[in-house]
Parts: structure tokens; C-alpha cells; sequence
């Protein structure tokens, strides 16, 4: 203990600095850790950590060799203090030359022969014979992922259901940003590149909630960019699927959930869907996707509208943004009121006309902002009652809120803002001074029926499609929203 107490101030100092950090490092070797490779859970996974093991035993056998080599040659050749001899000199041995040229090769092809092998089985799409493949479409946007099954016509972000013991074939794509997919307990890890797809495969074999986490440097969220991946038995897989498709019970009239219905309808909607359950709403998600992006980069400056994850069931998730935060009440409001407290970068804050502030937090109250993360914590699959189809004939759909958020807000906020067509706050009062002889009803219906009748200043005719189609009594209750808008 004496001599320890010797040691130069600096040399302790360093240990004491890199202890904690060996430490640290060597914590990511422990199994059980979540973002360990070596506690595999699946296949793709156990293949690659059992490659990665074998390599690492030959590069400490050969490590122990050389060194043990250079180590004995220095201290039994090391120069005596009492010789000015030359050592002998040689060169050109060639038994010496043609056997450290065969070692390395043989011990190359020992390393090549698995390698291959793996990436051979790997790369080559789901495997057919371990199961049913389920097909999965993973996209990466700034800053969240966006999983689509289109086997099931779900679409949904940042948590990925997968069945236990069925090979999941990806299609990894990206639509304005480089991210590395990784699941290191389960497979990793393949880019996600825009304009260029990648293929992946994964399996899961044991039932669990598993990390992922972008594992290339990406930009300013990079830090944050995680997903679950939720490895499902085959029952609980199936009853998710079926959940994703049940619509969810409509809030109690006066309660703090159907206030933030109405809020998140008004003031969210244009980006986030909420309802992509019945039949045809996932073709019609992907359309909406394309047109906010489409709208996105047509002015990235000013856009009023972003690509943004789909919030259905948002309520049966147990992360926000990206995996970051565990999801309750107290976390959705710390993220509606000012999102970049918990993922710096975030877009919601730069193009949401809600955010447009002085110090960027929401203007919102925050009863508002508390009814709203309400609503979205009560988004879960409901009784049933009114299964998919149901749901459109039912006056389920006669929701002048639900009606405005899955019809309009994509071009319409209900505030001041224009984002393709005019903010639609006032519009009531508006609308009954805009024509002679029309009362605000009658102008509002034939807006609806015949959007060209009357195009206000400074807007384009031709691009708002005619509501007709929806039906005379939910034009009603859409007219009966509009003019509550104020
Ligand atoms: Cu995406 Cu780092």
C-alpha cells in the first residue's frame, strides 16, 4: 500500500479518470444490458455474435503469440551492458517466409469461411423455411421511424410489433436522412438511405420488449433516435393487428378527453392521424404522407405541415418521441408544450403554427394542453361495438371534429394560419357576409359541394376537392363545426 501511495499524482489522476469510463465500456459486454449484443435474442443476432466470438478467440490467439514472440526475443537477444557485439544477420529464410505467409492464409480462410456463410444468409431476404415471413416497411424520417405492415395495411411509428419465431423480412427505406436500423439484441444493422432501398431480416425467439437505436451519426437528434421493437407471441400478435383496426370509443361528451379531441383536431391534425382503422385508411395514410412531404419541401422555410408519425393507438405505446421517454400524462405535456426540451431538432416545433411563439412553447393553456394529452393517452382500441365497418355507416363518423381532422386539416388549420387553403378560424361569421343572398350555412355548404364557386383572394382554384361525396348529414356536421371554429 506504501508504494501505491507513491505513484505520481498524474498516473493516479488517469486511473482515477479511466476507471469509470473502462467501466462504463465494459458494462455494454454485460448480457442482460439492453443495448448488449452478446445477450442475443433472436437468430440473425446469435449468428452474429457467435462469428464475432470465434473471430475474437483466433485475434487472441494471435495476439498472444506475437506479442508473446516479441516479448521473448527482446529480453533473451536484449543487448548485455558489456558486448559490442553485432548480433548474427540474416535475411531471405525461406521456410521462415513460406510459413508466416500460409499461417495468416489459413487463418484468413477459418475467418472467411463463416463470414461469408452468414452474410450469404443473411442478405439474401427472409429465410421461407423458418415460418410465415411477415413483411415490414421501415422508414426513417427526422427525426422517428415509421413501421408499415402492409400485409395488414397497418401503419404506425417508433414501436414495432413483431410476431415471436417468424421471420420478419424489412424493407428499410428513408425519406431525408441517413440512419443506421439496428435491434442489437435481434439484428443489426443495415442503413436506411433515401432514393436506395436495403433489406433486412430479423427473427425474434423470445417473447419481450427489445431496444433499437440508430447507430450511425445522423444530425442533431441522432442522440435520440431510438425504437422498441415488442417480440409478440403469435396470439398477442394477431390480437394487436386486430386492435389496430378497431376503432377506438369516442370520449365521454364533457370530458377532458373530447375537449382534447377537438383541440388536437384544430391544432394537430394537419400532420398527425389519429384514426387509421377502417378499410381504406391506410392507402389514405400514405397519401397523406406523400402530400406533407410533398408540401414540406415545396417551401421548407414556411411549410405549415411535416411529415409526422402516425398516432393511432397512440395511448398502448410506452415510449414518446422516438423511444426517448416513457409515455404518460406528465411526459406528454412536458413534450406538447415545448418538444425540444426532450428531442432537441424536432420539426413539430419548427412548422406547427402552434409553436410559432416567442419562446417556442405552445400557445396553448394548459388545461388545453392537458386535455389534449388526455385524449391521445385514451387512444387504444376500443369495445368494438362499432368494428371497421360499422364505424362509416354509424353516426360514429357524423363527429364534425373527426370529420374536419381526417377530411380538411391537411389543408386547414382552424386557427389563422394558411397552410394550402385559409386558416378557418372566424369562418362562420365570415361566411355569412360573403355572398348576397347566402347565409353562412348555405355558403359553407356550397363551399363544400363545389369548392370553386367562390375562391377567397390570393387562393388557387382547383385544388380542394368537392365534399360531396361525404353525404348530406356529415356536410351537416362538418357545417355545424366550421362555424364553431372562432
Ligand atoms: Cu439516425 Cu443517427
Amino acid at each position: 500500500m506504501h508504494r501505491v501511495s507513491k505513484l505520481p499524482f498524474s498516473l493516479r489522476t488517469a486511473l482515477l479518470l479511466i476507471a469509470p469510463v473502462a467501466a462504463g465500456l465494459l458494462a455494454a459486454c454485460t448480457p442482460d444490458n439492453n443495448q448488449s449484443t452478446f445477450g442475443t435474442a433472436g437468430p440473425v443476432a446469435s449468428d452474429q455474435a457467435d462469428l464475432f466470438i470465434f473471430i475474437f478467440w483466433i485475434a487472441a490467439v494471435v495476439f498472444v503469440l506475437v506479442e508473446g514472440a516479441i516479448i521473448y526475443a527482446s529480453i533473451r537477444y536484449r543487448r548485455r551492458s558489456n558486448s559490442d557485439k553485432l548480433p548474427y544477420q540474416t535475411h531471405g529464410n525461406d521456410k521462415l517466409e513460406i510459413t508466416w505467409t500460409i499461417i495468416p492464409v489459413l487463418i484468413l480462410l477459418a475467418i472467411a469461411i463463416p463470414t461469408l456463410t452468414d452474410i450469404w444468409e443473411q442478405q439474401n431476404g427472409a429465410p421461407t423455411d423458418k415460418g410465415e415471413v411477415l413483411n415490414v416497411e421501415a422508414i426513417g424520417h427526422q427525426w422517428w421511424f415509421e413501421f408499415r405492415y402492409p400485409d395488414h395495411e397497418v401503419i404506425t411509428a417508433n414501436e414495432l410489433h413483431i410476431p415471436v419465431n417468424r421471420p420478419v423480412g424489412f424493407k428499410l427505406e428513408s425519406e431525408d436522412v441517413i440512419h443506421s436500423f439496428w435491434v442489437p439484441k435481434i439484428a443489426g444493422k443495415v442503413d436506411m438511405v433515401p432514393l436506395n432501398d436495403n433489406y433486412l431480416w430479423m427473427m425474434g425467439d423470445e417473447v419481450g420488449e427489445y431496444y433499437g437505436q440508430c447507430a450511425e451519426f445522423c444530425g442533431i437528434a441522432h442522440a435520440h433516435m431510438r425504437f422498441r421493437v415488442i417480440v409478440d407471441t403469435e396470439e398477442d400478435f394477431n390480437a394487436w393487428i386486430a386492435g389496430m383496426h378497431t376503432a377506438s370509443d369516442p370520449p365521454a361528451a364533457g370530458s377532458a378527453e373530447a375537449s382534447g379531441k377537438n383541440l388536437f383536431a384544430g391544432n394537430c391534425s394537419s400532420c398527425h392521424t389519429a384514426n387509421s382503422t377502417t378499410p381504406g385508411s391506410y392507402a389514405q395514410e400514405i397519401s397523406s404522407q406523400q402530400a406533407r412531404w410533398n408540401g414540406w419541401v415545396s417551401d421548407i422555410e414556411n411549410s405549415g405541415i411535416v411529415s409526422a408519425p402516425n398516432l393511432t393507438h397512440f395511448g398502448t405505446r410506452s415510449t414518446l418521441a422516438a423511444g426517448v421517454k416513457d409515455l404518460n400524462q406528465e411526459s406528454l405535456i412536458e413534450w406538447i408544450t415545448d418538444p425540444s426540451t426532450i428531442k432537441i431538432g424536432t420539426r413539430m416545433q419548427d412548422h406547427a403554427a402552434i409553436y410559432n411563439t416567442a419562446d417556442g412553447k405552445a400557445k396553448l393553456a394548459d388545461a388545453e394542453i392537458s386535455d389534449i394529452a388526455a385524449y391521445l393517452l385514451s387512444l387504444k382500441p376500443g369495445s368494438g361495438a362499432m368494428g371497421e365497418t360499422a364505424a362509416i355507416s354509424s353516426g360514429d363518423t357524423l363527429d364534425g371534429p373527426e370529420l374536419f381532422a381526417t377530411n380538411c386539416a391537411a389543408c386547414h388549420s382552424t386557427g389563422d394560419d394558411k397552410i394550402v387553403g385559409p386558416g378557418l378560424a372566424g369562418v362562420g361569421d365570415r361566411a355569412a357576409n360573403r355572398v348576397d343572398g347566402l347565409d353562412a350555412d348555405e355558403y359553407l355548404e356550397q363551399s363544400l359541394r363545389e369548392p370553386d364557386a367562390f375562391i377567397v383572394d390570393e387562393f388557387t382554384a382547383g385544388l380542394m376537392p368537392s365534399w360531396e361525396k361525404l353525404g348530406d348529414d356529415s356536410i351537416d356536421a362538418l357545417i355545424t363545426y366550421l362555424k364553431t371554429l372562432k
